[in-house]
């Protein structure tokens, strides 16, 4: 069966912005996130605290969140790799962060100057004094279906990383198909292997590019595999600079579509998200490759 409810985990800030080569006003970051928010959006990644000088579009993330007056019923995660980003969100009054992990050896060195097994040693600490503080830490998984460099990942390879953040106390898994090549039995397959290492899909979330145009193929699988938390992000914005084959996440236009043909509850009103997302691609000076959009922005 499908679920009644589903949470929207909006990346487009994060995911969708730190792409961008030219660098985004502070101002219009902030713009964006409280129209995702007026939208009814209630999850939304903010910004990452990551070395400015890896991400420079989200070196401002200090004086993003200053700017933001957000409601409480909001959730706003920032991605956090290591204790210096655990620092410098703490100090932005940041209450929810997000870990990201590598599932292979090559991207692991290539996003986080690390190897899969020192990745941990970076996380262990951070995602403990995360805890201790009080704050909810997810974890994500990327390159869980495929790589770029390595090919094919195994799956116990993408459900030990898993796994070992779920010890370390992440309340949720986000699987990160960062090169967008997942298919549905594969990621059928992808969960049945973390249910069979005692990760529920209650756990879980998906996180899938569209660089093969099989992003709702994949979420509707997903959906019937009993997952309710979706990542994705406004316009289908989005990319990982350390990936050069990422390109745009899941549109949550194309999402909600989906969901509301459904029956499925989301709380998001897709008029406003469109309109905001078209404001958007203004501001990037480029269209959006949502295909809701594209039929309903006219
Ligand atoms: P490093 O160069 O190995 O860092 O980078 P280090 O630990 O050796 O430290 C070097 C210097 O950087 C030190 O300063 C640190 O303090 C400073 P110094 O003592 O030399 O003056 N430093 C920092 N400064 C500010 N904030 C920090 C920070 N950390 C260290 N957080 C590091 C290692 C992990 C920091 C780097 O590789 C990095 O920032 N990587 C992030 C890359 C990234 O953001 N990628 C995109 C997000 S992941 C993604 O998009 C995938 C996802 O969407 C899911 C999917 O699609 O699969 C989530
Ligand atoms: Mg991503």
């Amino acid at each position: 069966g499908l679920p009644e409810q589903v949470t929207i985990y909006e990346v487009g800030a994060r995911d969708g912005l730190q792409n961008e080569s030219a660098i985004v006003d502070v101002a219009v970051k902030a713009e964006f996130i409280n129209r995702l928010v007026d939208a009814g959006l209630r999850t939304v990644e903010t910004t990452s605290f990551v070395h400015p000088k890896w991400v420079p579009q989200l070196a401002d993330a200090a004086e993003l969140l200053e700017l933001l007056d957000l409601p409480d019923d909001v959730r706003a995660p920032v991605l956090v790799p290591n204790e210096r980003g655990l620092d410098r969100a703490l100090a932005a009054g940041v209450r929810e962060i997000a870990i990201f992990a590598s599932a292979t050896e090559t991207f692991a060195a290539k996003n986080l100057n690390s190897t899969l097994d020192d990745q941990f040693t970076m996380f262990t600490p951070t995602i403990r004094r995360a805890l201790d503080e009080g704050l909810r830490v997810r974890g994500y998984v990327s390159m869980c279906y495929g790589d770029p460099w390595e090919g094919d990942v195994p799956l116990d390879q993408v459900v030990t990383v898993g796994a070992r953040l779920i010890d370390l106390g992440c309340h949720e898994l986000s699987l990160g198909d960062t090169i967008g090549v997942a298919t549905p039995g594969h990621v059928t397959a992808l969960i049945n292997a973390f249910t069979a290492a005692n990760v529920p899909p209650t756990h879980l979330a998906v996180h899938f590019h569209d660089t093969y145009g099989q992003a709702l193929a994949n979420t509707l699988t997903a959906l019937h595999s009993g997952i309710t938390t979706i990542d994705s992000s406004a316009g289908g914005l989005g990319g990982c600079p350390y990936a050069e084959s990422a390109t745009g996440n899941l549109a949550t236009e194309d999402l909600l579509w989906q969901l509301e043909g459904l029956g499925i509850k989301t709380g998001v009103n897709l008029e406003k998200l469109v309109t905001t997302s078209t404001w958007m691609s203004h501001q990037l000076g480029k269209p959006s490759p949502s295909r809701v959009l594209q039929a309903l922005a006219n």
